[in-house]
């Protein structure tokens, strides 16, 4: 989020920024109209507003401003408004008491294409369209029945990520790339009903697949300048949105065969809907056209994928650093048989270890961006139409008004407490709450503990060259989701039985 370093590296951007910001300066002295009773908000520069203060780690300056400015602030990014929730009570009146103004989503130039928005459940607003992916999500993949009937997928492809860890013996494994493959092989085969991984578990995947969704998460974490400066958002200068679109392409590209040669095994006189065994055979059953497959499916992998492997990897960094966190985990995990559809009922100190990673570092410190769709009033104060709307869970997770001893790490915080995620405690709302929040918490949270169950249960962690794991770095980078700065790499020794 360097504006400056931005601009120190392009000369061309540089030469145009400034001409913009003097010819914007002009119309802002000619016609401006300054809005009254925003929340309040730090002091702006003309035109460039707050953005040169926000810096790489939004969500720490955010925070600083909202210690100083209070629960509710406003920041000028360019032409851009944003307000910024910090609290509980400004929370539950963004996503519950207002939630209806407040659900329609400010969208990243990299998902702002003619291709994409029509068909998007993560960037519509709240829409007949959204409503049916939304519906389609519920039944065919995270109620109840669903995850019940998919129970082997995820059983099978733990089983797999264990057998690879096992023949790798003593060498040093990328955790966010095995958990990363994990889901991403669960979803196929859910999805398509089949992995799109190769055999060896190498990462390689078919078309580059996994290397396209990576990208396309780059990019949507890229600031754009055209966000904040309109009269320059239609140059894409910094090729945001055409890098963002040919990613989004070479995905589609890569399951184009498999769905129009389902399609016409669907359309022949020789299917019945008692062979349909995958999500794409039911779209196709229910007339999902290829350009809806391709964006409800391409969303669910970005969704699922990045979200669900960077907490398990900030479990594991926290568990490595806190021992007796880790050996209560351990325990509790040794002494059961291990039934994979109740996990969070048997496993009491595992399930707080994963909330208490997600409290300090919940995936989307802002959840993801909301749009005011009408002006409103909030805590007396105005929130203009089209403001960008944040809340910020990573600064209510710190809170030292909330929270005793907000910094570290204690599971048993949450032991026989009531405060849950499912989005009626906003103090703690890491899957959001609402009309907006996240369908696939399910899916994420059984993977989440599934996954962290299995690697305590059959390896020892061990970090290369002997590092102290009571060291361990625990700087974060700001991105599309919360990532550990530097990626966390172990030795998983398999545990003599
Ligand atoms: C630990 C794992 C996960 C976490 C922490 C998480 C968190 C979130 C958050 C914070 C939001 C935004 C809520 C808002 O803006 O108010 C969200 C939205 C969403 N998530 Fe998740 N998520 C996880 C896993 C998943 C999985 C596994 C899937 C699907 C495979 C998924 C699909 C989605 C979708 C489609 C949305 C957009 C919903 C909408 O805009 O209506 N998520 N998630």
């Amino acid at each position: 989020m360097d504006l400056i370093a931005l601009l120190k590296q392009n000369d061309v951007l540089f030469l145009l920024f400034t001409s913009a910001f003097f010819f914007l300066l002009l119309i802002k002295l000619t016609f401006s109209k300054s809005i009254k009773n925003l929340p309040p908000s730090p002091p702006t520069m003309p035109i460039i507003g707050n953005l040169h203060q926000i810096g790489n780690k939004p969500h720490i300056s955010i925070t600083n401003f909202a210690k100083e400015f209070g629960p509710l602030i406003s920041l000028r990014l360019g032409s851009q408004l944003l307000v910024v929730a910090s609290s509980p009570d400004t929370a539950m009146e963004i996503l519950k008491v207002q939630d209806r103004s407040f659900s329609s989503r400010f969208v990243p130039s990299t998902f702002r294409q003619s291709s994409v928005l029509p068909y998007s459940l993560v960037w519509a607003d709240c829409d007949q369209t959204w409503r049916n992916l939304r519906t389609v999500c519920r039944t065919e993949l995270f109620s109840a029945k669903a995850m019940e009937t998919h129970a082997w997928v995820r059983g099978e492809k733990i089983s797999d990520m264990v057998e690879f860890l096992r023949n790798k013996q003593g060498e040093v494994v990328d955790v966010g790339e095995l958990v990363f493959t994990t889901l991403f092989n669960t979803l196929s085969c859910i999805i398509f009903g089949k992995d799109f991984v190769d055999s060896k578990y190498e990462h390689e995947t078919h078309g580059g697949l996994k290397d396209a969704l990576e990208n396309i998460l780059e990019y949507g974490g890229k600031v754009d300048l055209g966000d904040f400066f309109p009269m320059i958002q239609r140059l894409d200068l910094q090729g945001i949105k055409k890098g963002g679109l040919k990613q989004i392409k070479i995905v589609y590209s890569c399951w184009e065969d498999m769905i129009s040669k389902r399609r016409s095994q669907i359309g022949s006189s020789a299917w019945s809907s008692d062979q349909a065994d995958s999500l794409l055979d039911r779209l196709i059953e229910q007339g999902f056209s290829d350009v809806q497959i391709n964006q409800f499916v391409g969303e669910l992998y970005i969704a699922g994928t990045d979200t669900t492997s960077s907490t398990v990897g900030w479990a594991i960094a926290e568990l490595l650093k806190h021992k007796e966190a880790l050996s209560k985990v351990e325990s509790e995990v040794l002494k059961k048989d291990m039934n994979f559809d109740k996990i969070s009922e048997e496993l009491p100190y595992l399930h707080a270890c994963i909330k208490e990673t997600l409290r300090l570092h919940p995936t989307g410190p802002f959840l993801l961006p909301h749009r005011a769709q009408e002006t409103c009033e909030v805590m007396g104060y105005t929130i203009p139409k089209d403001s960008q709307v944040f809340v910020n869970i990573w600064a209510i997770g710190r809170d030292p008004k909330i929270w005793d001893d907000p910094l570290s790490f204690k599971p048993e915080r949450f032991l026989g407490s009531k405060i849950d995620f499912k989005g009626q405690n906003f103090e703690f709302t890491p899957f959001g709450s609402g009309r907006r929040m996240c369908p696939g918490l399910p899916l994420g949270l059984k993977s989440v503990e599934l996954i962290l169950a299995s690697l305590v249960r059959e390896f020892d962690w061990v970090l290369p060259n002997g590092d102290d794991p009571s060291k361990l770095d625990m700087n974060d980078k700001f991105g599309v989701t919360l990532q550990k700065e530097k990626p966390l790499k172990i030795v998983f020794k398999p545990k003599q039985k």
